[in-house]
């Protein structure tokens, strides 16, 4: 068996659904997940059946991280532009700040107009993560040549999106954006197939625009697995929620398009790990890595450990395994198994 050591990976957009929503994931289960798909540091969304928006919402979620998590976790805080008093207080317990500016999940999208407050009120440095589609680009362009704060743009889907990202870094602006793994190996067409199972958002685009953001890679700064657990029960009801799991399957598919000959190691390497941590601050420890098993294999449903027990690639044929996990020296996961403790997980602010 051919073994690659990679650093630990790093994904700074994830949904673990917890407090609230923990029939579909919690903090054990969905750090469980990262660590079988290679992840020892995940940022967590606030789009929570109680959105975190407040102070104490925050904490009742770290607290409950504190007990559950056995990977290294740090969150993004939520803001419907009405909660500015909060900024200061959690300022030092986050690693960014997350606006809706679509209809998704939670259904917690601001008012495009109070876009340019909020960039003025969100104090010091940390991220501003922008789930921001195409048809809000140019407000989006505004605000930031207006308040040139530090901004990612989320799950970047299509031709336009990336070269509307491409354009503003051209202007100088202080931006980066990353493209999720079902973007890059789904299309329309998959999503015809899949029916619910393909239902996130942003959609999935044609094979024109995915070649255009493969063709594009540079341009991209990182892949994000916007995992984003649902029940099948609630995807097969009448009404499908928005979203896909993710974090289990990013690195085989990833590693696949690179022995495909469609990435380097190097470029992997800058989209799963370097980059995440440059762009989120985040501190990387050379006794946190991962040993993957190079063989080729089938992705199963049955064997993955997020609660909701589903993938969109289930059945496709795959390189690499997670074989084992360190976390700061300690093993953590080794053939299919966390071996860490609950809470073990460092916190991160
Ligand atoms: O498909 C999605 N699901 N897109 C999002 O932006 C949110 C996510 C979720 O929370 O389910
Ligand atoms: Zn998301």
């Amino acid at each position: 068996m051919s073994i690659l050591t990679l650093p630990g990976l790093i994904d700074p957009h994830v949904h673990l659904r917890d407090p609230g929503q923990t029939h579909k994931e919690d903090f054990y289960s969905g750090t469980s997940a990262a660590l079988a798909g290679g992840y020892t540091t995940v940022l967590d969304m606030p789009n929570n059946a109680e959105p975190i928006t407040t102070l104490e919402r925050l904490e009742a979620k770290i607290a409950s991280a504190k007990k559950q998590t056995v990977a290294d976790i740090g969150f993004n805080f939520g803001t419907l532009g009405d909660n500015f008093d909060e900024f200061t207080k959690v300022i030092d317990k986050v690693s960014g700040l997350k606006i809706y500016m679509n209809v998704t999940t939670g259904n917690f999208k601001i008012d495009a107009n109070k876009l340019i407050e909020i960039y003025k009120a969100w104090p010091g440095s940390k991220t501003i993560l922008l789930h921001a589609e195409d048809d809000v680009s140019e407000i989006v362009l505004k605000t930031l040549a207006a308040v040139p704060k530090k901004t990612h743009i989320c799950h970047v889907s299509s031709q336009a999106e990336l070269e509307f990202v491409m354009r503003a870094k051209e202007k100088g602006l202080p931006i980066s954006c990353g493209v999720t793994p079902h973007h890059l190996f789904l299309t329309d067409k998959d999503a015809e197939r899949l029916g619910p199972y393909g239902h996130m958002k942003p959609f999935l685009k044609s094979a024109k625009d995915q070649k255009f953001l493969w063709d594009h890679l540079d341009a991209v700064d990182l892949i994000e697995s916007d995992h984003a657990p649902h029940t099948k029960e609630e995807k097969d009801s009448a009404e499908p929620p928005f979203g896909v799991p993710g974090l289990e399957t990013t690195l085989p598919l990833m590693l696949t398009a690179q022995a495909e000959g469609k990435l380097t190691q190097k470029q992997l390497l800058e989209k799963l790990h370097s980059n995440p941590a440059k762009i989120f601050g985040l501190v990387t420890d050379d006794t946190t890595k991962v040993e993957v098993d190079m063989s080729e294999r089938t992705i199963k449903n049955e064997e993955l450990l997020t609660k909701c027990g589903w993938s969109p690639f289930a059945g496709r044929r795959v390189v690499g395994k997670v074989q084992a996990v360190y976390l700061h020296g300690s093993k953590v996961f080794e053939d299919g198994k966390v071996l860490a403790q609950p809470g073990s997980g460092q916190i991160i602010a």
